[in-house]
């Protein structure tokens, strides 16, 4: 595992950006797997300005998203900007701003009619684009990955997973027009990729900020293995992980840093 820490927000994302960039230029034809949350918006503003200014080319690139709310997506019946889902975030933040090609956008599908039948054909699509290259991820207040909540088997895959109270919480801070909503009418249910899912990423690049994250990266990264925190999973990864974090979120990291 690598740890690398940057001064604040703004550098810590121009990092994780570059390093995505570098395996789109490396392998045009890669397969990214996407996070929502807070924290990468600036990691993609990043890679929109690359894209602009450079010609960071997405027209190859495949996209897998971490996770979606159950019971939320962009329908056609309703209308777009009252839309809470993650697949409009991802849309409003990355996609609608670079080269990327509709049919290579996976984002699991809140309104799914048979969500299980839905999160079986999710992972056979990961495997037939040959898996995931890289896997950017953020961090749950929680410590969870995607939404594996505490408790989550470290083996798991994509599935339909309950959601904390905490997360709940946390998240409605940033949940899409959250005007339309109250606190209490947020989906208590989501989709995501499994912990197991994520540790098959052969590159797995998380990103945290702010002193608030502080102490759940110090028992991520410095704890013990727990499903009590998924993201402490990531010291089994078999390939490489980079851990891209401000100097706000390595604050009371002990041991691994110097
Ligand atoms: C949500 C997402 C997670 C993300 C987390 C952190 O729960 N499902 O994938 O890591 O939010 O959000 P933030 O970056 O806003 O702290």
């Amino acid at each position: 595992m690598e740890i690398i820490i940057r001064k604040d927000y703004g550098q810590m994302s121009i990092s994780a950006a570059e390093i995505i960039a570098g395996l789109v230029k490396d392998k045009p034809d890669c397969v990214i797997g996407l996070a929502t949350g807070s924290t990468p918006i600036a990691t993609y503003r990043h890679l929109i300005h690359l894209h602009k200014e450079q010609g960071l080319d997405f027209s190859n690139v495949k996209t897998f998203n971490l996770d979606e709310y159950l019971g939320i997506g962009i329908d056609l019946g309703r209308p777009y900007e009252t839309d809470q889902s993650y697949a409009r975030f991802m849309h409003e933040e990355l996609f609608k701003h670079i080269n990327i090609k509709k049919e290579n956008i996976h984002i699991p599908d809140g309104l799914a009619k048979e969500p299980e039948k839905f999160c079986a054909w999710y992972e056979e699509e990961i495997k037939k684009a040959g898996g995931i290259d890289l896997q950017l991820l953020g961090i749950g207040g929680d410590g969870h990955l995607a939404f594996n909540e505490p408790g989550s088997s470290l083996f798991s895959r994509t599935r339909v997973q309950a959601l904390a109270k905490q997360t709940l919480d946390d998240n409605f801070e940033s949940f899409y027009s959250k005007a339309n909503v109250k606190r209490e009418d947020m989906p208590h249910y989501a989709i995501t990729m499994g912990v197991g899912t994520i540790l098959e990423s052969k590159h797995a690049l998380m990103i945290a900020s702010g002193a608030k994250k502080a102490g759940i990266i110090a028992e991520a990264l410095e704890g013990c293995v727990t499903s009590k925190v998924t993201a402490s999973a990531l010291q089994l990864h078999p390939g490489r992980v980079t851990v891209m974090l401000d100097e706000g979120a390595s604050s009371k990291l002990t041991w691994s840093i110097n």
